[in-house]
């Protein structure tokens, strides 16, 4: 995910440009770059946050009207000043901004080597801007539009060519885009965050369609040429809203981006037909991951928590010896690892000091390892022998949500590809892809209940303490729900496994001390049902998390959540969505903060 911003107007474009990509840098901050016309190009890219970028160009004033700009999450290549968009062609001629993925990137890559253009980046976006070159005959809308016909992926672009600098061609599909239309100047955007400064009329681009921009005015076009008409939407938020896309907190945004980052995370990865899972970052150790026979996954917090739903899903179906454990403990704790152990890091910042630690150790005792990291070019990512990244944007909120929902996705497919490997038949393993493939549709359905879930959190926001409840697969989800509720609305909770209630913890349940059960309908609902039993009989209220049909669980709940049904070892990925709304609507109730939480940070670098 990265941030694009276009100026075309009677103003100084740079001021403006810079402005725009620090209102997307929520979008990704590890590098960024502009270009801006005026006669020929300046271009400045700096590696870091926008800050870095400021400093290239103090004291260096870059006059032009129209440019584009960019704030960089990397994808593909690790931050670096070549990597940094905006990207050229051979000629020159050609500036390109791109978010998104441009997923056939490899095979267009290679046609074009062979046919003379040479890349200095290894990024995905590189290709376009050669791509236009072969295809220009003195009309870039004509020659983008020939150009997105080979591309597959997601892409918001904007473009500028030399020869008609008097305009930005930009396109829009699987990524926003927006266009600001100002009294005299147009400014295009992945968020409207970049441009409610200047203008609060705005046209929203659908996917499939691409504009010309120029001072005068614009022209739209749908997926076949045809010039069309849209309508031009006033934004009512304000800006500190808007750079969070009208939610009122990031924390919020992130979990209703869950459906879009599951796609994200599973994009390209399954071939449902012959039930096969394929990581483009394992190819070189395939046959390495066949001779493991042990896999230590080592994480903190809410990825342990992950770590020990994949715990679960590895060992009953790939028939892999799989154990969790905290990276700050197995760093100290002289762990026996054998030369076909793997130590598998799971880490959304790809920095965390206990996870890298850990790491660390177990290459020291000739241990094979992997990691799950978001962050394209961390430290975990680039110490591991071989890693899988979850793609799903930037984690801006310190509660961690849309990263544990891909971590326990990214689990599951490495669950069927170990198992490939193994025992597990195609059949069953066509099974778990369909289903892995219809996660984020049920996540939308269960979205869609986050009124009622905010009633809920409404009755139980002055409670003291909560117990979160659930077996097997949701022994972890309860873990996480008390971790998400602790750690931003500074409610005690503990997450427990249903069956320990009953040998100690059963004692503190009284009216003050309600429960939340995760309990869908699986292999232990009835003795889920039992341990309800138990609490409703010590006057505990519960609130229960449970398939859609289940409806005789409202007997003993006091309040009902349900969930769309799927296979057992999928319900946490689920199960965690209502989970992280019901914290965080109890926080926000509480007046918390919610994104910034006391005494926390997003990435825990120090021990
Ligand atoms: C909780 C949370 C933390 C992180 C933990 C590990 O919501 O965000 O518990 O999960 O600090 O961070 P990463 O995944 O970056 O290694």
């Amino acid at each position: 995910m990265c941030g694009i911003v276009g100026y075309v107007g009677r103003k100084e474009a740079a001021p403006i440009l810079l402005d725009g990509i620090r209102k997307l840098e929520y979008r990704g901050y590890d590098s960024s770059g502009l270009s801006v016309w005026d006669g020929d190009f300046s271009d400045f890219k700096a590696v870091g946050k926008i800050c870095e970028l400021d400093k290239k160009i103090a004291g260096r004033p870059i006059a032009g009207r129209v440019g584009i700009a960019h704030t960089r999450w990397a994808t593909h290549g690790r931050p670096t000043e070549e990597n940094a968009h905006p990207h050229l062609d051979c000629s020159g001629k050609i500036r390109v901004v791109h978010n998104g993925i441009i997923e056939n990137y490899q095979a267009l890559k290679t046609s074009l080597r062979d046919r003379g253009h040479e890349f200095i980046s290894e990024t995905d976006t590189e290709v376009i801007p050669h791509l236009i070159e072969e295809v220009y005959d003195g009309d870039i809308i004509s020659a983008v539009m020939a150009v997105v016909g080979m591309l597959e992926g997601a892409y918001g672009l904007a473009i500028i060519h030399a020869d008609e600098p008097d305009k930005i061609v930009v396109v829009k599909r699987g990524s926003p885009l927006i266009l600001g239309i100002g009294p005299e100047e147009m400014i295009v955007a992945s968020d409207a965050a970049a441009v409610i400064r200047y203008t609060r009329d705005v046209i929203y681009l659908e996917d499939g369609e691409i504009a010309e921009i120029k001072d005068s005015g614009y022209r739209i076009f749908d997926g076949q040429a045809r010039a069309i008409e849209k309508n031009i939407h006033s934004i009512e938020w304000d800006i500190e809203r808007a750079e969070k896309s009208g939610y009122p907190h990031f924390m919020l945004k992130e979990i209703f981006e869950q459906p879009r980052a599951i796609e994200d995370s599973i994009r390209g990865r399954i071939i449902a037909e012959e039930g096969l899972v394929k990581f483009g970052g394992f190819d070189a150790i395939i046959d390495k991951l066949r001779e493991i026979d042990r896999l230590v996954i080592v994480a903190c917090g809410t990825a342990y928590h992950a770590g020990l739903a994949g715990e679960y899903m590895l060992e009953e179906h790939a028939g892999v010896p799989a154990e969790v454990e905290w990276a700050s403990e197995f760093r100290y704790r002289s762990p026996a690892l054998g030369p076909s152990t793997a130590v598998l890091a799971v880490s959304q910042s790809g920095e965390t000091a206990d996870t890298l630690a850990a790491v660390r150790e177990a290459r020291a005792r000739g241990a094979f390892t992997l990691g799950i990291v978001n962050v394209v070019g961390s430290t975990i990512a680039r110490e591991v022998d071989a890693g899988i990244y979850n793609h799903i944007g930037p984690e801006i909120s310190v509660a961690s949500t849309k990263a544990f929902t891909s971590q326990a996705t990214i689990l599951a497919l490495l669950t069927v590809l170990l198992g490939r490997q193994r025992r597990m038949t195609q059949g069953a393993a066509r099974e778990i892809l369909e289903e892995i493939k219809l996660l984020p549709f049920k996540i939308e359905t269960i979205l869609k209940q986050s009124d009622y879930i905010a009633a809920i959190a409404a009755k139980y926001r002055d409670a003291e303490h909560f117990a979160y409840l659930g077996r097997k697969y949701n022994q972890p989800t309860a873990r996480e729900g008390a971790l998400k509720l602790k750690e931003i609305s500074y409610i005690h909770a503990e997450g427990f496994a249903s069956g320990e209630m009953k040998h100690g913890p059963l004692a503190m349940i009284d009216e003050d001390f309600p429960s939340v059960f995760i309990a869908p309908r699986d292999s232990v609902y009835e003795k889920n049902l039992s341990n309800m039993e138990e609490i409703k009989s010590r006057d505990g209220r519960i609130i229960a998390i449970t398939t859609e049909g289940s409806n005789e669980i409202e007997v003993i709940a006091d309040d009902v959540i349900y969930i769309p049904p799927t296979l057992e070892m999928l319900t946490p990925i689920l199960a965690a969505v209502p989970l992280q709304l019901l914290a965080y609507y109890i926080a926000a109730l509480n007046d918390r903060d919610v994104d910034k939480p006391r005494n926390l940070a997003k990435s825990v670098t120090v021990e």
